[in-house]
């Protein structure tokens, strides 16, 4: 069975279509946010600076597990993506 050109995903609980094959932290900014997680000591919110796995700065919630680093994982259908709160506030 061919794989689908557009899954849907939710971002922060908004709905969203992204190309299949998108990677998680790609469909949050495609929802328009930057801001993925606050910084425990205070500060501006943090964002993906790698893209790699390597900076741990992209950790988001997604299907209701913590901290997991959005560059390295490709949405799949039903995702759902959730940034820290206070990083977008
Ligand atoms: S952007 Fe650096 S670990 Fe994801």
């Amino acid at each position: 069975m061919p794989e689908p050109e557009v899954i849907n995903v939710t971002v922060n609980g908004q709905r969203l279509s992204v190309p299949a094959g998108t990677v998680a932290a790609s469909a949050v900014a495609r929802a328009g946010l930057v801001g993925f997680r606050a910084p425990v000591r205070g500060g501006p919110a943090r964002g993906p600076l790698c893209g790699m796995g390597i900076c741990f700065e992209c950790r988001i919630m997604i299907n209701g597990q913590p901290q997991v680093r959005s560059c390295q994982v490709i949405c799949r259908e039903g995702m759902e993506l959730r940034t820290d709160d206070l990083a977008n506030a």
